[in-house]
């Protein structure tokens, strides 16, 4: 009996040197400890020694017990502890790792743009107002002297959302114009930017949504000269003291008389090229004195007060001041365009 205890040390110990994890020790503790277990077994047959025997074999197996208990709870803390590591080791952060760079991005080239005009015209005593592009006819054609019938509001031309033809994208930023003039009372100095939309095929130059920026002042003594003078200051402020301009003669319905400004191309320096569709001049805005019928119909007194108002195209605008010879990158917003400002 003396030698199957012995036994039972020995092999629990070789044993727990093939251990790998929790569960193989956890048979070994039932193989050896459990109530069918080899050491219980053996205990049943003390009843078979003598009455010498028995204590001193009761005292080796009572050792034998607290042994192979012991072992297997060092061993268990062993595992525990690798297992812990294993785990901490896994699941290690590497402060020291630099990070990957957060790309901070910047302002689009037409809203730089946008923000230099704005400052311009505040600079003259402008605000900024802003309105709907969802617009009803009435405000986009007819009170801006438009009448039904109308060229302007061919159907080819614009988006409408009704059968009727009285609600639209708005095709232009003038119906801000009436707007303003409804809600003010004139000294009226206000800019408008905002989005419009046309039935365009997109080129190098034209698109069937863009930007524009309205221009209004309304005042006593307002002549042709102090547009001129208001935009030549924009295109000098914006372009630089070397930028040329040039004023045309044109026709708009709501403004008597009417022009349009160009810049002289950026690409060709007025030559004629593909930018400019060999004219050698950029078409940057509509202008004019506010037609009288106009005023009138806002409840302005034409024989008091008179108004100059433009339109400029902030894509065209933005092109010219950065050197973008298509507009179609303006919109495709490609990182590696957009880096580049
Ligand atoms: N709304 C005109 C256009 O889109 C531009 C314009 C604005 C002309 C204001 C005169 C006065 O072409």
């Amino acid at each position: 009996m003396k030698q199957q205890l012995e036994q039972i040390r020995q092999s629990t110990l070789d044993a727990l040197a093939k251990v790998k994890d929790l569960n193989d020790l956890e048979e070994i503790r039932v193989r050896v400890l459990s109530k069918k277990g080899e050491l219980t077994a053996i205990l049943k047959q003390m009843g078979k020694l003598s009455a010498e025997e028995r204590p001193v074999m009761g005292q080796l197996a009572n050792n034998v017990r607290s042994d192979v208990e012991e072992m297997l709870e060092k061993k268990a803390q062993e595992l525990r502890s690798a297992a812990l590591e294993a785990r901490l080791q896994e699941e290690a952060l590497d402060v020291t790792i630099p990070g990957k760079p957060v790309e901070i991005g910047h302002k689009h080239p037409m809203n730089k743009a946008l923000d230099e005009i704005k400052e311009i015209f505040i600079g003259m005593g402008f605000s900024v107002v802003e309105g709907p592009e969802i617009e009803l006819a009435e405000y986009n054609f007819t009170r801006l002297n438009t009448e039904e019938g109308h060229p302007a509001r061919d159907r080819s031309d614009t988006f409408y959302f009704t059968d009727d033809d009285s609600v639209l994208l708005r095709t232009q930023t003038s119906p801000m114009q009436i707007r303003v003039m409804e809600q003010m009372k004139p000294p009226i100095r206000i800019i408008a930017p905002g989005r419009v939309f046309r039935k365009d095929e997109v080129d190098a130059t034209h698109s069937p949504m863009f930007h524009q920026i309205e221009g209004l002042a309304v005042d006593v003594g307002i002549t042709m000269s102090d547009l001129k003078g208001a935009l030549e200051l924009f295109a000098k402020q914006l372009y630089g003291q070397d930028a040329v301009i040039r004023f045309r003669p044109h026709h708009f319905p709501f403004t008597e008389p009417s022009c349009e400004v160009d810049v002289q191309c950026f690409e060709c320096h007025g030559a004629g090229c593909r930018t400019c569709k060999g004219e050698g001049w950029i078409e940057l805005l509509g202008a004019g004195m506010v037609h009288p019928k106009v005023l009138a119909g806002c409840g302005i007194d034409p024989e008091v007060y008179s108004g100059f108002a433009f339109g400029i195209g902030l894509e065209r605008a933005a092109m010219r001041r950065f050197c973008i010879p298509d507009m179609r990158l303006v919109y495709e917003n490609d990182v590696r365009f957009l880096t580049q400002f």
